[in-house]
């Protein structure tokens, strides 16, 4: 019989490609969805949930293999408004806490949870090489990542193994470089600010692949970076946008008119950035596919 693995936020960037790879390698994948049921893609049954309860969905849990919580309000789409920062955090808190209520309640408890998290729990570190065992930053990200840690870890006391994804930015087709790619596509590219910060960036190919590495070995459980080992500062991350599109990047685009137009947005995401090394990664041996910001550009705007 197939491996069951429910996957909430299945339906979102990351989520659609883990379930893809889930379904290719044997296992049966779950979507936890706010969207209506029944439908689903590529070999993936959706199953309705209202992202803050554990009502209506426990059955498909007792007796699955592992759940995957990816659900939360997109980050990097639109103005950060007080409306929208709300969304950004309760739904993260709402639906980690209902994962946790869920593996109360289940008497064949999944062995696994893989609960979602970003490298900004890390907070605006300047030029620090942060791994795993580096301390939580501060600022709205960092705060909000180390709720969003925190709302599922009453399950460890349950003998089930978590592991926490602190991922860094996705690169793939969609997702922030779709976003970011808009502009060197009109000709209008450039670097924000001093292009000083960091960029942990990972390719979404290794997101998946870490993923299901860490879902099927055993031993691991608690933070994991998500990120290629080699992060590069901002300036040659806008630059290889750009000579991946064989586009101009032109002068450094002023931080201040940045944060006129973007908001709190720009100073946590654009302005600030990490430098975050997949120690635990590469210590349990996993090997990236993807390791040079060059070849991952190519890889992705090849054809694109
Ligand atoms: N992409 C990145 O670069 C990146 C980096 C670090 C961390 N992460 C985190 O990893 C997770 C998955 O990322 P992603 O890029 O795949 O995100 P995404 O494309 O925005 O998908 C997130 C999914 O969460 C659900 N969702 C959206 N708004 C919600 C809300 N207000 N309440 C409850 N559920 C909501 C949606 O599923 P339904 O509409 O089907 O319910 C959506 O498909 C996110 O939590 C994200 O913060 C992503």
């Amino acid at each position: 019989m197939k491996k069951r693995v429910l996957v909430t936020g299945g339906t979102g960037f990351i989520g659609s490609a883990l379930c893809a790879e889930l379904s290719r390698a044997g296992y049966e994948p779950i979507v936890l969805s706010r969207r209506a049921a029944g439908g689903g893609f590529a070999g993936v049954r959706l199953l309705h949930w209202d992202a803050h309860s554990a009502e209506g969905w426990c059955g498909e849990l007792d007796g699955a293999f592992a759940l995957i919580n990816l659900a939360g309000e997109n980050i990097g789409s639109g103005r950060w408004t007080a409306r929208k920062k709300t969304a950004i955090r309760r739904s993260r808190l709402e639906a980690g806490q209902a994962v946790a209520a869920a593996f109360a309640a289940v008497k064949k408890r999944p062995r696994v949870l893989v609960q979602a998290s970003a490298i900004g729990w890390y907070g605006d570190r300047g030029d620090e090489v942060l791994d795993e065992g580096s301390r939580p930053g501060s600022g709205y990200l960092s705060s909000i990542g180390r709720e969003w840690e925190g709302s599922t870890e009453v399950v460890d006391a349950l003998d089930v193994r978590r592991v926490v994804l602190r991922t860094g930015v996705v690169l793939g087709r969609g997702g922030v470089l779709s976003r970011a790619a808009i502009p060197f596509r009109l000709f209008a590219g450039g670097v924000p600010g001093s292009g000083r910060p960091w960029v942990s960036w990972i390719h979404i190919e290794d997101v998946v692949r870490a993923i299901r590495f860490l879902l099927e070995r055993e031993d691991a459980r608690g933070a994991y970076n998500l990120t290629a080992p080699g992060a590069v500062r901002s300036a040659e991350f806008y630059r290889a946008i750009g000579r991946a599109l064989r586009r101009p990047v032109w002068a450094p685009v002023p931080g201040l008119l940045l944060k006129a137009v973007f908001g709190e947005m720009a100073r946590e995401l654009m302005l600030s950035g990490q430098r975050v090394l997949p120690k635990r990664l590469l210590e349990a041996g996993f090997e990236f596919k993807h390791e040079r910001l060059e070849e991952a550009m190519g890889d992705i705007f090849g054809g694109w």
